[in-house]
């Protein structure tokens, strides 16, 4: 009696455990980065002050970078990353800011080959699940001119705290940036130049994170598609607009990184 009692405690502590920790991090902690990921973090780390300065003294008039986004703040990846983090693809930094005002990092940057994972809205002040509805999202549902209070609530504008995150067994899959190992990083992120500690803590970070996020058309098309809008609480008309997004469909037209599409070309 005794000692089942006791093998049950110590079960469930252990997967207390595990539980409190994002499939993230618990990836992490079975990864040893390979000597090319190494070497190539020793190169990052090496240019990363570099980076950081000239994005301030190289800001064309007309594309000025924008404001720092508060919303990233509890994401682990600001911990080193600008809020928002894309600058090197001119064509697409700017989409892929606006995404990350409503989908999370590791939406479009973890994720690991054969492994279910499903996606729900999160409050990422607290982490808590957020109940899926149409009025999560930006695109707008199909409006009664007349109804004034619906129009209204449309151009509300969005809490871009709530975003669109990976979950594995009902548990979010992302670190929070008041982690322990977050605060650890943070430390070994601060020592002076590229201590051999900080090369493998970023070398270590991004080994499971994919270089490029996926393609538009991984989220929207209507079949197979990344996202279950649906579950996320798109409507039928919210989600057809997404899947059918003339925008995406223009970027669907590059094949190369460095082509370029004119306006009539889409006509041919
Ligand atoms: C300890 C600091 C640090 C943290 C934390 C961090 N990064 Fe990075 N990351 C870097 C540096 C430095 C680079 C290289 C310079 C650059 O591309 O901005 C980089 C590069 C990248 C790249 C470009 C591809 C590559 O591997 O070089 C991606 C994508 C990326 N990070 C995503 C993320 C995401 C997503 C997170 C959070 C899960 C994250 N990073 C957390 C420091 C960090
Ligand atoms: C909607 C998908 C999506 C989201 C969300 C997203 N990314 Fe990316 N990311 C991409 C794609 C696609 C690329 C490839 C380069 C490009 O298209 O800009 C990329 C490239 C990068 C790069 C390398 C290129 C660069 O501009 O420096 C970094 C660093 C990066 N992402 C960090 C992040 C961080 C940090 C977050 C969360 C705050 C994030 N990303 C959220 C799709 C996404
Ligand atoms: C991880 C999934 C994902 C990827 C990848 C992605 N998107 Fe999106 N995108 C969304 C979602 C979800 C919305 C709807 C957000 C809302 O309505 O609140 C959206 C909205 C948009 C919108 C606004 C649509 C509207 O009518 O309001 C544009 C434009 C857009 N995406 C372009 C792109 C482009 C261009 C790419 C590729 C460079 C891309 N997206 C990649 C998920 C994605």
């Amino acid at each position: 009696m005794y000692s089942r009692a006791l093998v049950f405690m110590i079960l469930s502590s252990f997967s207390a455990l595990l539980a409190a920790e994002g499939l993230y991090l618990q990836t992490l902690k079975q990864t040893e980065p390979t000597e090319e990921q190494l070497q190539k973090s020793l190169k990052t780390v090496d240019e990363y002050k570099k980076i950081e300065r000239r994005g301030e003294l190289e800001v064309p008039p007309f594309h000025k970078r924008t404001a720092e986004d508060d919303s990233l703040g509890n994401s682990f990846c600001t911990t080193c990353h600008l809020s928002p983090p894309h600058t090197k693809s001119v064509r697409s930094r700017t989409f892929m800011n606006m995404h990350t005002q409503y989908i999370a990092c590791e939406t479009c940057h973890f994720r690991p080959e054969n492994v279910p994972l499903n996606y729900q809205w999160q409050d990422t002040r607290d982490g808590s699940v957020v109940a899926a509805s149409t009025g999560l999202f930006r695109q707008t549902i199909k409006l009664d001119k007349k109804d004034k209070a619906a129009i209204l609530a449309a151009e509300k504008p969005k809490n871009t705290f709530l975003k669109i995150t990976p979950y594995y067994q009902q548990q979010a899959v992302n670190l929070r940036k008041d982690s322990e190992f977050s605060k650890q990083t943070k430390a070994i992120w601060q020592q002076a130049k590229k201590t051999p500690e900080k090369v493998e803590r970023r070398a270590l970070i991004h080994a499971p994170l994919t270089e490029k996020g996926p393609n538009c058309q991984a989220c929207h098309i209507d079949k197979e598609a990344l996202l279950d809008l649906a579950i996320l609480g798109a409507d039928k008309y919210q989600a057809a607009k997404i899947q059918n997004n003339i925008v995406t469909q223009f970027f669907g037209r590059y094949k190369e990184e460095d082509q370029k599409i004119r306006i009539i070309d889409l006509l041919k």
